[in-house]
């Protein structure tokens, strides 16, 4: 691990948002005059889900899931956003979602879910986005567990559900357990597009000469980035995930890999891996 990001994770999550905020003030003063977009866009120093183009990552997830057979998503579909951030997919689905549809988001940082609740919902009010307090190492240190959390929304619900970039941030209970709400909150029908850094023995030979971006603590099932904070990253062995999705009824439809480990990234969609997960 690069001694950027060490220092990064060691930082508590309050002093990071201070930092990136200061760090990107000149950028975003300027880019308040210059507006781009048909949809409000965070300024970067409030996006603290990742670097890289905010806009054209949360269109990407879209451009993939319009491109599968299956009509998972559609101007009325009923969409829900499990760690929605800061509307990285909230925004872009302003352009697809129709006054028929519904979206549903939550995340347990309180800034992201304010700025979506302001920004998005007076204009679109289709869109819903909840927050709730629970427990992630990397995004805040107190709250409720999220292993046993029951995703406050009704059984048999959603035609596509979205999970970017989070379950790369918890640990096995935590995901088991997303896993198993996701399985009671699709519609049957019903897919989600969810990320992951997936391992397998392609992965683990790649992983033997990448030193910018690896899992060296090895605990069996998952590999931790980090050992101090476990939310830094997670990556899972492949046969795990299946077994767990296979678990509780649902489906692997598509696997894309991504370019994560080292495999070349003109032969992928994305960094991390995506699996399409249906429910029959
Ligand atoms: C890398 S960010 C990705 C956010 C968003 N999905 C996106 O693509 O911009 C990871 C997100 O997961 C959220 N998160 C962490 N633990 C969570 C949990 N147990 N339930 C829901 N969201 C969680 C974090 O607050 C953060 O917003």
């Amino acid at each position: 691990m690069g001694l950027a990001r060490k220092i990064y994770y060691f930082l508590p999550p309050t002093l990071r948002f201070w930092l990136r905020r200061l760090v990107y003030l000149p950028h975003d003063i300027w880019s308040g005059f210059t507006k781009k977009y048909p949809y409000p866009v965070p300024p970067k120093g409030l996006i603290y889900t990742g670097g890289g183009d905010f806009v054209a990552q949360g269109q990407k997830i879209i451009d993939i899931v319009q491109a599968l057979d299956g009509d998972y998503l559609q101007a009325d579909s009923r969409v829900l956003d499990i760690g929605s951030g800061i509307g990285r997919f909230a925004l872009p689905l302003t352009q697809v979602l129709g006054p028929n549809g519904y979206y549903q988001g939550f995340d347990v940082v309180k800034m992201g879910v304010d700025w979506c609740q302001k920004h998005v919902s007076p204009t679109y009010p289709q869109f819903h986005f909840d927050y709730i307090p629970l427990k992630n190492d990397l995004y805040r240190s107190a709250g409720k567990e999220a292993a046993t959390f029951r995703f406050p929304y009704e059984s048999d619900t959603f035609d596509l559900a979205v999970s970017n970039s989070v379950f790369t941030h918890m640990p096995p209970a935590e995901v088991e357990n997303y896993i198993k709400e996701l399985a009671r909150v699709l519609a049957s029908g019903g897919a989600c597009y969810a990320t992951f850094f997936i391992l397998n023995n392609e992965v683990e030979q790649l992983l033997k000469t990448n030193t910018r971006f690896n899992f060296p603590y090895d605990y069996g099932h998952y590999r931790l980035m980090d050992k101090k904070v476990v939310g830094a990253n997670v990556a899972y062995r492949e046969n795990y995930l299946q077994e767990l999705v296979q678990q509780y009824g649902l489906e692997i439809k598509h696997t894309f890999y991504g370019h994560w480990s080292g495999r070349p990234e003109n032969e992928c969609k994305d960094f991390q891996d995506i699996l399409i997960i249906s429910k029959p």
